[in-house]
C-alpha cells in the first residue's frame, strides 16, 4: 500500500501515512509560465493498493482537476486497487438544481471521477450525504465529531453548551454532548438562494453563563456562525468556541467570525489552515 498526497492535502497525508506506517509519494507539482499545471508521481505504483489524499477546498476547480490527474496517472501505472480519501468534498451543497438552468456540478464532478474509475471514495461531513449516490463505486461519508469529541474532552470549560448553527443534520452533535455530559440545541436557518443572505431565528437558550461550543461542517462565508454568535451573546453566553470540519474561510469569514466574539476557532486539516487543530488521520485510518 502507497500513499499519494496531493498538492491540497500534504500534512494530511503524511498524518495518515504515519498512522498506517504506509510510504507516502509526494506528487511532484509545478505552474507552467501560461498557468497550466504540470504533475509528476515520481514512484512505481504498479500492483500496489493506492490512497490518493487530495482535498478540494478552495481553489476547488484546480484541485479537483488535480485529483483527476492523479486518478488517472495511478490507474494508468497499473495501480491495483484506488482508494480517494478526499475530506472536503467541493460542490457537495450544489446538490440538486435549485433554479431552472443551474449546473448539477456535485453530479459532474462524480461523472468525471466515474469515467476513470476508482475502488472507493472516503469523505468527511459531506454537506449532503445525498451526492454519493452518483458514484457508481463505494462512497462513504465520515463524522468529524468523534475526534473533536476527543479534542473537547481536553478543554476546560464551564458549564458547557453544545450549538449546531443550523437545522441541517444537528444530531451529529450528539455524540459530543454525550461526551461531555451535557445538551445541544440548534438554530433555524435560512439563505436567500438569489443574493446569499443568511438569516437565523432567535431562540431562547439555556446558555447564560456558560461556555457554548458552536460546531458546523462548513464555515463558508462565516455569516451563520456570526449570526449563532450574536444571538449567543444577546442571550449572556461566556466564551464561544466554533468548531468546523471544512475551514473554507470565503470573503474574509475567519475575521468576521473573531470580530463577531468566537474565543476560537477549530477546525480539521480537512483543508490546511492555521486553525487545523484537530487532525481527520485517526478517523480516515480506521476505515482504510
Ligand atoms: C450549510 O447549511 C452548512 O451547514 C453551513 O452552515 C454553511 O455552509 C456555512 O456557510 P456560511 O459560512 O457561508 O454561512
Amino acid at each position: 500500500m502507497k500513499i499519494v498526497a496531493g498538492s491540497a492535502s500534504k500534512r494530511l497525508a503524511g498524518k495518515l501515512g504515519e498512522v498506517l506506517n504506509v510510504p507516502v509519494i509526494e506528487a511532484q507539482y509545478k505552474l507552467f509560465p501560461d498557468g497550466e499545471s504540470y504533475f509528476r508521481i515520481p514512484e512505481s505504483v504498479e500492483g500496489e493498493d493506492i490512497i490518493i489524499v487530495q482535498t478540494t477546498g478552495p481553489p476547488q476547480d484546480k484541485h479537483i482537476l488535480e485529483l483527476v490527474f492523479l486518478l488517472d496517472t495511478v490507474k494508468d501505472f497499473g495501480a491495483k486497487k484506488v482508494t480517494l480519501v478526499v475530506p472536503y468534498l467541493a460542490y457537495a451543497r450544489q446538490d440538486e438544481r435549485y433554479l431552472e438552468g443551474e449546473v448539477l456540478s456535485s453530479k459532474v464532478v462524480a461523472k468525471i471521477l466515474n469515467s476513470i474509475g476508482a475502488n472507493k471514495l472516503l469523505t468527511v461531513d459531506v454537506h449532503n450525504e445525498a451526492v454519493l449516490s452518483f458514484y457508481n463505486f463505494e462512497a462513504i461519508n465520515l463524522f468529524a465529531s468523534e475526534v473533536f469529541a476527543d479534542y473537547i474532552e481536553k478543554m476546560e470549560l464551564k458549564d458547557p453548551f453544545v450549538l449546531c448553527p443550523d437545522q441541517e443534520r444537528p444530531e451529529i452533535l450528539k455524540p459530543i454532548a454525550d461526551r461531555l455530559g451535557t445538551e445541544y440545541d440548534w438554530l433555524e436557518k435560512f439563505r436567500d438562494r438569489i443574493t446569499g443572505e443568511v438569516k437565523t431565528k432567535e431562540k431562547k437558550l439555556p446558555v447564560k453563563d456558560r461556555d457554548v461550543l458552536i460546531v458546523d461542517d462548513i464555515i463558508s462565508t462565516g455569516w451563520t456562525v456570526v449570526n449563532a454568535i450574536n444571538i449567543l451573546k444577546k442571550q449572556g453566553a461566556r466564551d464561544i468556541y466554533v468548531f468546523a470540519t471544512h475551514l473554507v474561510f470565503a470573503e474574509g469569514a475567519r475575521e468576521r467570525i473573531l470580530n463577531a466574539g468566537a474565543k476560537e476557532i477549530i477546525g480539521t486539516d480537512s483543508i490546511e489552515r492555521d486553525e487545523s487543530k484537530v487532525t481527520l488521520a485517526p478517523l480516515i485510518a480506521k476505515h482504510l
